[in-house]
């Protein structure tokens, strides 16, 4: 892949964040020790993770914090997203285990932002019931509560786009519901949950609030009225569903009728204001009309019913996951959402970004990072106000279906003696943050 590389990354404002990005059910492991999520219910079914790994133990995180915070220290981050698991905060002694960590963060000089939900809901609990809104807001409050004195900046939910569509439209990730647009509901009470967190984090002190959402570029197939259609349909799934309610306190394309009940008082509560928008990028998607027929696409089978086909971006490099490499993705994603909210968008901060490839001595790693922060800097240079930039992820892990497959970190882990080797990614990061001190 073509890079700038030489050439220096050009330096980014005064104060922008620099970190890595883990989340709980894919580092934690210690499964016995936390109540169950709606993952370990899905894993235990036959067919769901492709090499028929589970969580059970992952990078025993839970275990061996101590020494994977001495890895960010030596990394140089200015801070650390990893995500509190509400399973384990409802097991007796779980938040003393953040508790623990972010003491240990804090004494590295690394800013813990800790992310309240990603996808491991407590095994009891449905984001089809609304009730299950009110009942994070509770969990958020308890946890605000013990860690608000040295947790400085929050992130409420990650992706709930991915959370419905892969777990509740799809099936492929738990709670393996293959509901299609009936899956509508989980993203109204995510989105409800994620406004009434807010509140909760608050009134128990907390400020510099954030979300992060997954988004990508929507690529038409062709010029076709067809395919255009299917293509802004999409679009309007991945890229406006959960941030037009949030930025202008209103749903897309009319889907607001498609929710449960009248919306119009939980749009008022899905909008108050947040300090900045997470986006988590990984590549942009190419979409055409339905084809009539299932489509199986990057290891998920897409239904004939869908009104859209998603087709390969042609002509670019991919991850080993099969990833299109495009950077200027980035660049035209955030300079479109500055066109398209102006004003009213919050200061962004990359929540996400990074590549699946195996070895050590990766290189293709680095080109993609490399590629990105540069197309990142196009944005900053075109107006838009990034303030902060995270690498998915701080360790290979457990990658949701793919099990331990794809190695997504700048640390690989050696899955049999969970030994951490810092690869050559790693290095070119600090080299990066060094820079830009
Ligand atoms: C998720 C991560 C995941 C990564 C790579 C994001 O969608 O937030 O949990 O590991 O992408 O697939």
């Amino acid at each position: 892949m073509a890079t700038d590389a030489g050439n220096p990354i050009p330096r980014f404002p005064a104060g922008f964040l620099w970190g890595v990005s883990t989340s709980a059910h894919q580092i934690e492991g210690a499964a016995g020790e936390r109540e169950p999520s709606v993952w370990d219910a899905f894993t235990a079914g036959p067919g769901r993770v492709k090499d028929g790994s589970t969580a059970e133990v992952a990078c025993d995180h839970y275990h061996r914090y101590r020494e994977d915070v001495a890895l960010l220290a030596g990394l140089g981050v200015d801070a650390y997203r990893f995500s509190i698991s509400w399973p384990r905060v409802n097991s007796p002694g779980g938040l003393d285990f953040y508790d623990r960590l972010v003491d240990e963060l804090c004494a590295a000089g690394v800013r813990p932002v800790p992310t309240l939900f990603h996808w491991d809901l407590p095994a009891a609990l449905d984001w089809l019931e609304r009730d299950t809104a009110s009942r994070f807001a509770e969990y958020v409050s308890v946890v605000a509560e013990r860690l608000g004195d040295r947790v400085t900046k929050w992130i409420t939910l990650n992706e709930p786009a991915e959370h419905t569509l892969l777990g509740h439209a799809l099936g492929v990730h738990a709670p393996g519901r293959k509901l299609l647009f009936d899956a509508l509901p989980v993203a109204h009470h995510q989105l409800l949950a994620h406004g009434l967190a807010v509140r909760a984090l608050r009134a128990a002190g907390a400020s510099d609030i954030g979300i992060a959402n997954s988004h990508g570029p929507t690529w038409p197939a062709s010029k076709e009225s067809a395919d255009t259609e299917a293509a802004d349909f999409y679009d309007v799934l991945l890229n406006r569903l959960f941030a037009e309610p949030l930025i202008l306190g209103e749903y897309p394309s009319g889907l607001g009728e498609l929710m449960p009940g009248d919306v119009t008082a939980d749009l008022k509560v899905i909008s108050e204001p947040i300090d900045w928008y997470g986006v988590n990028y990984y590549a942009p998607t190419k979409v055409g009309a339905p084809q009539g027929t299932e489509i199986e696409f990057g290891g998920i089978t897409m239904p004939a019913e869908l009104p859209f086909s998603v087709r390969d971006v042609e002509g670019r490099p991919v991850t080993d996951f099969g990833w299109p490499i495009v950077p200027e993705g980035l660049t035209e994603l955030l300079t479109g959402f500055r066109d398209r909210y102006g004003d009213r968008l919050p200061p962004i901060v990359i929540t996400e970004n990074g590549c699946s490839y195996e070895g050590i001595d990766d290189q293709d790693r680095i080109a993609y990072l490399d590629g990105h922060v540069r197309a990142l800097h196009r944005a900053v240079e075109a107006g838009v106000d990034v303030r902060g930039y995270f690498v998915w992820s701080l360790l290979d892990n457990f990658e949701w279906a793919e099990g331990y497959a794809r190695r997504f970190g700048l640390v690989h882990v050696d899955y049999s003696t969970l030994e951490r080797t810092p690869k050559a990614s790693y290095g070119w990061f600090r080299e990066l943050l060094r820079a830009q001190r």
